[in-house]
């Protein structure tokens, strides 16, 4: 796997440290900041980011001989005491070696580019999958993300847990489709971004390296509520992997000492728009919420998942995410708290 070369280090932790000072200056953000886009930790990522860093390189030669030629110019041919200002300087009608040169040599440098790019994006889309893969698709709505693992039966939203090894014997691979508008998939470390387009399957694979939680983005406008449409992966090792999702398999659990906040729960037009599976819940317009508590955010990235933040997004999500497609559904006091209890039974 094509690794970053350690001297680009002190460049890569200044442009990645400004960006989150730009970031903690906005007071209105979440949490969830940017990832650090110069530090790879998959097959795609690592092939993409040698690929900027050759360009980069490349492109900063350009500027330094044009830069450097334009200076030298200014200081060589500069006004000097004693010169005679009414005589104009000797004209110069060009040269043929120079022209071609000029012309010549911008073409070769544009085709080196083209090459290697296409070279990359082929390497990437061609890339033969490892014998273990995990298929998952993933479904963009304004403004969150459906996850559906076709294989196993389960549905869940914004947070997407796959395997990672360390040696790339396991890769994910993802359909990404949308419910509506043109989102872009993009999770800076493990690869490049894709668009979901309506109508239409787009494909891409990431093997991560290290578990953990990879934060990525939309990165297509999509709406209002476009910049708070947030994503997390989450790499496990492979056998947490494995214990996650015979846990999501499960039906919602029936918690017998929240019987009459569950009565609540489906006496309202929650059930329209969201899935309890294993209850009558069924709506499809929503996240499915059979195992809600699992996941580390509600709103798509907006709030970290505890009960105070359950109970300020069920009351009116207009607040925490304005212009999104949850009502406030205007419940009394008692209601939110019996629908929040019930919500915090859904492991
Ligand atoms: Cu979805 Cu921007």
């Amino acid at each position: 796997m094509a690794r970053l070369p350690d001297k680009g280090v002190n460049i890569e932790l200044f442009a990645y440290n400004l960006i989150a000072y730009l970031q903690t200056q906005v007071p209105a953000l979440p949490e969830h900041r940017v990832a650090n886009i110069f530090k790879p930790l998959a097959t795609p990522a690592a092939w993409e980011s040698s690929l900027g860093w050759f360009v980069i390189a490349v492109t900063a030669g350009i500027f330094l001989v044009v830069g450097g030629l334009i200076v030298f110019t200014v200081f060589r041919f500069r006004r000097r005491l004693g010169d005679d200002t009414h005589q104009e300087p000797p004209q110069v009608y060009g040269s043929n070696q120079i022209e071609v040169a000029w012309t010549v040599i911008p073409i070769l440098i544009v085709f080196i580019l083209i090459g290697v790019t296409a070279r990359v994006i082929a390497s990437v889309e061609n890339a033969s999958p490892p014998k273990q893969e995990l298929k998952v698709r993933v479904i963009g709505h304004q403004w969150w993300w459906e996850v559906v693992y076709p294989d196993y039966g389960v549905v869940t939203a914004n947070e997407i847990h796959v395997p990672a090894t360390r040696d790339g014997t396991m890769a994910t691979y993802l359909q990404l489709q949308s419910a509506d508008v043109i989102h872009s998939f993009w999770v800076p470390q493990l690869s490049g971004k894709t668009d979901l387009i309506p109508n239409r399957d787009n494909y891409m694979w990431i093997d991560p390296r290290e578990p953990g939680v990879y934060l990525g983005n939309c990165a297509e406008y999509c709406g209002t509520q476009h910049a708070n449409m947030l994503l997390r992966v989450i790499a496990q090792e492979p056998a947490d992997f494995r214990k996650w999702i015979a846990d999501q398999q499960k039906p919602a659990v029936q918690d017998a000492g929240a019987a009459q906040q569950q009565a609540m729960y489906r006496s309202l037009a929650c059930v329209n728009c969201h899935t309890i599976r294993g209850t009558k819940s069924l709506g499809k317009f929503g996240p499915d919420l059979t195992h809600l508590m699992d996941r580390q955010t509600i709103g798509a990235g907006v709030l970290p998942n505890d009960a105070k933040n359950l109970r300020t997004w069920v009351n009116d999500p207009q607040d925490p995410k304005p212009g999104c497609f949850m009502p406030s559904m205007k419940l009394t006091d008692q209601e939110l708290a019996q629908v929040v209890e019930y919500l915090q039974t859904l492991k």
